[in-house]
């Protein structure tokens, strides 16, 4: 949710921001800039619409200058246009801001009073301004950002240049993340560590509060107090050759494709070939835990609700599921000694951080599953089990989510084992099952084409809705999430057994019906839900198995038959015709799959 960089170099920097957005740009693409200094005065280039505006842009105007600050947008305050574009700038400052500051109004209205012209509707200009305001009283740099800051309510990373300062660049940290690099001879800045991994592997992460300034003599990294702070510097295994789209069409058709290997590898973490798990230890004691709570956001917390599942079936363990932007105000009572699990890719959600936060003041240990190995939710957690799926580009979640499951899945037995409710035999066994679960993704995808065919068949629909029961309930919904995500068909996903309390209403022979139902022990129990539908001459679009589609009483509309797979991690296979049934629709409908409107990937706001 917007991309910040910045860069303190010896040669030109603009070419090489705009490629620090480009790996940026699935966090908001309303809009792009970059400021740099000239003959040591403020200089921009603004754009709006796909950061590929600002490089034609740039090739036509183009900035010169060794340090700069750039941005990529999802617009938060004012609509997407040029003047409310980052970076917002005065005649001494240029600022790029990711987050809201909340008081802007109340800055505003002082700085218009002193004389200050705001040319945008952001609340970001406000910050430029308030930092010229101090410069103007005689302050540096430094001291004028340090008292600015103190002024600031809300949440944000910020990178500042300074107009007569061509060897300074500053950032700063509350409630976003900015991430610090430190290269041969130049410095840099940026939302994650992504964004810089073709530039550097050595990295720091700025803590809540901190900020940084970045001169040809090193980095100096200051707390809320503005004492001098260390920070650790991380050495990240990211390159830049992980984030092309190789010979796809898009990162979300890739990354469904990766899912195979990542899931592999995410298991090959956690257990052993021989089906014993060697999970981490976690940071409370699953046989003391009187129950659990997971708190994750939107396909995150799709995954949470199939492992509810888990824990009550292979562990009898009670769980909560809770969605984190309700959970973090509803002031929820929780027991001293309790046990949470975050769910999260890029571990800096804003309102799942927020959950955790409130989850560790009241005494719970946190167990973060997030895929972002250094990001702020894993920093903040008691432990962390990290699915290892990779960078995931495309804003619609895919290998995350079935990353996640097998994190979870291996949770699900390491509690089932230490509680006594399933043996070491069970383990193995299933284990076993989800050992062959990548190889059934590889047959389902080897079929892709049938899904094109199908999609074909979907992109005229108005709502679609989809049903399942048990784990499939939350497959359901993560299908037609995806669906709205990508291809804007506005779907539902609903438990199988709650069609006859309302949904049934909606039948009629234009809206396309999605059944996911493997032969398992609910299967009947669909099936009746299946012959309602048909009856009402709905189009039943069916994915089950071969015992499945023996046992259907009735035709439906149209069927894919999946492999057979252990009932246990079925969601996981299920996981993938879903993904691909939007990623074709949508394509069929001409929609930007990896961008879709209004959306971003990391929602670092509330
Ligand atoms: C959907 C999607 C979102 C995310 C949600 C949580 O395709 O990607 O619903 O799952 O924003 O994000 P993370 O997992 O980064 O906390």
């Amino acid at each position: 949710m917007c991309g910040i960089v910045g860069m303190l170099a010896k040669r030109q920097v603009a070419g090489i921001l705009v490629d620090g957005l480009r790996r940026l740009e699935y966090r908001g693409y309303d809009s792009a800039g970059i400021a740099t200094l000239v003959d040591s005065k403020i200089d921009t280039r603004r754009a709006v619409g796909k950061l590929q505006a600002l490089a034609d842009k740039l090739a036509e105007e183009p900035l010169s200058g060794t340090v700069g600050i750039g941005h990529t947008r999802w617009a938060t305050h004012g609509r997407p246009s040029v003047d409310n574009a980052h970076p917002h700038f005065s005649e001494y400052v240029a600022v790029v801001h990711n987050g809201i500051v909340e008081n802007y109004r109340e800055l505003r209205k002082e700085l218009e009073e002193k004389g200050h012209i705001f040319k945008s509707e952001t609340d970001t200009e406000s910050i430029a301004h308030l930092i010229t305001d101090y410069l103007r009283q005689g302050l540096s740099p430094q001291k004028a950002t340090a008292a600015a800051l103190k002024r600031l309510e809300g949440a944000f990373a910020l990178a500042i240049i300074f107009a007569g300062h061509d060897d300074l660049l500053i950032g700063a940290r509350r409630g976003s993340p900015l991430a610090v690099g430190y290269g041969d001879g130049e410095m840099y800045l940026g939302s994650d560590a992504l964004a810089l991994a073709p530039l550097t592997n050595r990295i720091s992460y700025l803590e809540e509060g901190d900020w940084v300034e970045l001169s040809p003599a090193g980095v100096v990294i200051h707390d809320e107090t503005d004492a001098i702070v260390s920070r650790k510097v991380h050495e990240t295994n990211l390159s830049g050759a992980a984030i092309g789209k190789g010979e796809y069409r898009h990162f979300m058709l890739k990354e469904i494709f990766e899912q195979p290997a990542v899931i592999g590898d995410t298991m090959a973490a956690l257990t052993s070939t021989d089906n014993h798990l060697s999970m981490p230890p976690v940071p409370f004691d699953w046989k003391a835990v009187p129950r659990l709570t997971i708190v994750a956001c939107g396909t995150a917390s799709y995954a949470g609700l199939v492992a509810k599942y888990w824990f009550e079936q292979l562990a009898g363990l009670g769980v909560d599921v809770d969605i984190a932007s309700e959970f973090r105000y509803r002031g929820s009572p929780m027991a001293q000694g309790g046990a949470m699990v975050v769910i999260s890719q890029s571990g800096e959600t804003a309102d799942t951080l927020a959950a955790l936060t409130y989850a560790k003041e009241h005494g719970q240990k946190v167990l973060a599953v997030v895929n972002v190995a250094h990001s702020t939710i894993a920093r903040q957690s008691d432990c962390v089990v990290q699915t290892l799926c990779g960078p995931e580009i495309s804003v619609a979640s895919t290998k995350a989510f079935t990353t996640q499951l097998t994190v979870l899945f291996c949770l699900a037995l390491q509690a089932g084992l230490a509680r006594g409710v399933i043996d070491e035999a069970r383990v193995s066994t299933l284990l076993q099952a989800l050992r062959e679960v990548p190889a059934k993704i590889t047959d389902v995808l080897r079929e892709d084409h049938k899904l094109q065919e199908l999609a074909q068949h979907m992109a005229d629909a108005k709502d679609v809705l989809y049903l399942g029961r048990g784990t499939l309930f939350p497959l359901a919904l993560e299908g037609a999430l995806k669906l709205k995500e990508i291809s804007y068909i506005h779907a539902e996903g609903y438990p199988a057994g709650e069609l006859k309390h309302g949904p049934i209403a909606l039948i009629d022979e234009s809206m396309p019906v999605v059944v996911l139902a493997p032969h398992d022990n609910l299967f009947e129990k669909t099936s009746s839900n299946i012959q309602e539908v048909v009856a009402r001459g709905g189009k039943v679009i069916l994915f089950t198995d071969k015992k499945g589609l023996a046992n259907m009483g009735t035709k439906p509309y149209w069927v894919t038959t999946l492999p057979d797979v252990d009932p246990a991690v079925a969601p996981i296979l299920y996981a993938v015709p879903v993904q691909l049934l939007a990623y074709y629709t949508a394509l069929s409908k001409g929609t930007d799959v990896d961008q879709p409107r209004n959306l971003a990937k990391s929602v670092t706001v509330e």
